[in-house]
């Protein structure tokens, strides 16, 4: 007896000082530092399949993504969002609903390391999840402990059923129990914004949700009723959610980003929607979270979605979130500064028809205060590369240089098309000695 008690004495000692080393000066355990240097991307279940979910999805969804190279792409997590959840036993620990997955996180977990992926899932701060499944609070550090055993890589927390919670403690409590349950989890937190978390969760979380959900649509999602008449809830389209979002580029940075929500390419607007929508994501440094049928999706879709020139405009290792310049009418002016003197140049037209933009770089010189960084189309000469090949080469003219065709950026006005709902997006490139 007295041997056990000295051994447990013993222990207690030697495991102490590891944790009090790692403690913060406020007494809170840090975030796991490392996991989120550019955006985080992957697939999650919810905008396709919502509560419909189940291992034999899941694994299919994973074979195809290796497969098809998005993992090769960088879409490496695989989230099964809300409907996962069985029971809590008698001693509080949470499982797996174990008809929809038989083989239980453990081996999915395993399955998806196997493939170069790894496993996201889904928990909410409050007493049950937004689909009233079974939520954290009161087994924070249970449930992080568990998803270390199984091998969870990320988790999203979300925000229902919390009444008279604190999202600061809340979302500090998860972190810290993350950090204590051993394995490094990316921490995306999902409260939609209502407590502005970019203003405080630079410490708490990797990534934090800026907004109310979205929804399949360009512009604003027509409020939606019941047969009575009754207001019914309303996500939210792109655009709405952009509008948000681009204000809030000063808070976002390597290691903690603004989320938008996940993306809706595939799911039901046209194929320029996609693309604008995807662009955008790109030029906000947003997580890029499919949120479509991986198994069933068209060529022009897989397209968008693996355009390798413009998720590197996302995942640019600078991480600074892109600004629109101006709007002129339906049209706006995206820039985002890239590594090594580049620039991201973006123009949107959110107007219905077609539009002839004229563009004079004159007006468009930016002077980003935020990265330090601007442009000089007075006397630099750029090399335009446009990255969706969906317009005809818009300002940009072929000329001969030192013996090879090069293409580069004229400093007259010029016009191009931007079709209705749709992107150009060009990656400017200084052009030195031209
Ligand atoms: C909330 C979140 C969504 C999704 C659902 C699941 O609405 O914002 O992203 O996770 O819950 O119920």
């Amino acid at each position: 007896m007295k041997k056990t008690i000295l051994l447990i004495a013993a222990l207690v000692l030697a495991i102490l000082p590891a944790f009090s080393q790692e403690r913060k000066p406020d007494g809170n355990l840090p975030k796991w530092e490392g996991l989120a240097e550019t955006p985080q991307m992957g697939w999650s279940s919810w905008n396709k399949f919502q509560t419909e979910i189940n291992e034999t999805l899941i694994k299919d969804i994973a074979d195809k993504m290796v497969e098809l190279g998005l993992v090769d792409a960088g879409y490496v997590y695989l989230n099964l969002d809300d409907g996962w959840h069985g029971e809590r036993d008698a001693q509080g620990f949470v499982h797996e609903d174990s008809e929809k997955f038989p083989s239980g996180m453990k081996a999915l977990a395993d399955y998806l390391h196997s493939k170069g992926m790894k496993l996201g899932i889904y928990s909410d701060a409050g007493t049950n999840t937004c689909a009233c499944y079974t939520g954290s609070l009161g087994h924070e550090y249970q449930d992080a402990f568990t998803y270390a055993k199984w091998g969870v890589d990320y988790l999203k927390y979300d925000w229902c059923y919390t009444s008279n919670i604190n999202p600061k403690g809340a979302y500090a409590l998860m972190r810290d129990a993350l950090r204590w349950a051993g394995r490094p989890i990316f921490f995306s937190m999902c409260e939609w914004g209502s407590s502005k978390p970019w203003e405080w969760a630079a410490e708490v979380g990797h990534s934090w949700r800026t907004t109310g959900d979205i929804g399949v649509g360009f512009l604003a999602i027509p409020q939606r009723y019941d047969e009575n008449g009754n207001r019914l809830w309303t996500p939210l389209g792109v655009m709405p959610i952009v509008d948000m979002n681009e204000p809030l580029r000063q808070y976002a940075g390597p290691g903690h980003w603004n989320d938008p929500d996940m993306l809706e390419v595939g799911n039901g607007m046209t194929a320029a929607e996609d693309r604008a929508h995807f662009t955008l994501w790109c030029m906000m440094a947003a997580p890029l979270i499919l949120g479509n049928d991986i198994t069933d999706m068209t060529p022009e879709t897989l397209a968008t979605i693996t355009n390798k020139d413009v998720i590197a405009i996302d995942q640019d290792r600078l991480g600074i979130q892109g600004l629109r310049l101006k709007k002129e009418g339906d049209i706006q002016y995206w820039f985002k500064p890239l590594e090594g003197g580049d620039w991201a140049f973006c123009i949107l037209n959110i107007g219905e028809a077609p539009a002839t933009v004229t563009i004079d770089w004159a007006s468009l010189e930016v002077d980003d205060e935020l990265s330090g960084r601007r442009t000089d189309f007075a006397n630099v000469n750029y090399r335009a590369r446009d990255l969706w090949n969906t317009s005809a080469k818009p300002f940009t003219t072929l000329v001969k240089g030192k013996g090879k065709l090069r293409r580069q950026m004229v400093q007259n006005p010029v016009s191009t098309v931007v079709g209705s709902h749709d992107v150009a997006v060009y990656r400017l490139t200084p052009v030195n000695g031209q």
